[in-house]
């Protein structure tokens, strides 16, 4: 593979920068880590992640959104839902959002991500405390009763093939940093529990 042969014979090298993450953090006044919200489609990571930026924001934290929805209108617009291309669709997002945490960001990504594994090597590339799993946890009962966008009555329908939670798997975080149940809390109940976890470890004033 040709990453391999471009890294073992050194035919490429690390670019130390002038600026480092550390000074960006310094100059942003907080951290930068990544807020991987997980869970099965209709659960809410999208509306947490940006109910937080909001609040974040407001409160003078630079922050990003990476939305599963847009990031395959882009960047990720030749994946489609097969267990290969989900891989490889978690695998870019890792990456950018690892770019996003050096930039100094709070980084916040919205994706089902079903794969444990998956969300295991994001975490491998980040530092210590950088990657917050956030299990957005929601009994697929009612992700169905929300369907806010009709894709489960589809999938039930044979509409959709390899639909999360349907025809496709979702592994459970084993461990997950933090568990937000959306059908039992409100949004902004979910956003202070957050905002009181990052105050916690010293991540936000
Ligand atoms: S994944 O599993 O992490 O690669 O998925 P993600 O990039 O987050 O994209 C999930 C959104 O795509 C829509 N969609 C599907 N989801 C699951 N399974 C299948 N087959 C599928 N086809 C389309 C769906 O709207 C998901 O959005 P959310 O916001 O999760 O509801």
């Amino acid at each position: 593979n040709k990453e391999v042969k471009n890294v073992s014979q050194k035919t490429i090298v690390w670019h130390k920068t002038s600026v480092s993450k550390q000074d960006r953090q310094a100059l942003n006044g907080h951290k930068s880590c990544i807020l991987w919200f997980t869970g099965l489609s209709g659960s809410g990571k999208s509306t947490l992640a940006n109910a937080l930026a909001r609040a974040l924001h407001e409160q003078k934290v630079r922050t990003y959104v990476l939305d599963g929805d847009n990031i395959r209108h882009g960047l990720n617009k030749d994946l489609g839902f097969s267990p290969q291309d989900r891989v490889e669709n978690i695998r870019r997002i890792g990456e950018v959002a690892k770019l996003f945490v050096d930039a100094g960001i709070m980084t916040l990504t919205a994706f089902i991500s079903p794969y444990r594994a998956d969300r295991e090597q994001v975490r491998a590339l980040v530092e210590e405390g950088e990657f917050i799993e956030v299990y957005v946890k929601c009994p697929l009962s009612e992700c169905e009763q929300r369907d806010p966008k009709g894709l489960y009555k589809r999938a039930r329908a044979g509409e959709i093939p390899h639909f999360t939670g349907i025809s496709a798997p979702y592994e459970e975080p084993e461990n997950p940093e933090l568990i937000i149940e959306t059908d039992r809390v409100s949004v902004e109940e979910a956003v202070e529990q957050l905002i009181r976890y990052l105050k916690d470890r010293q991540m936000i004033p």
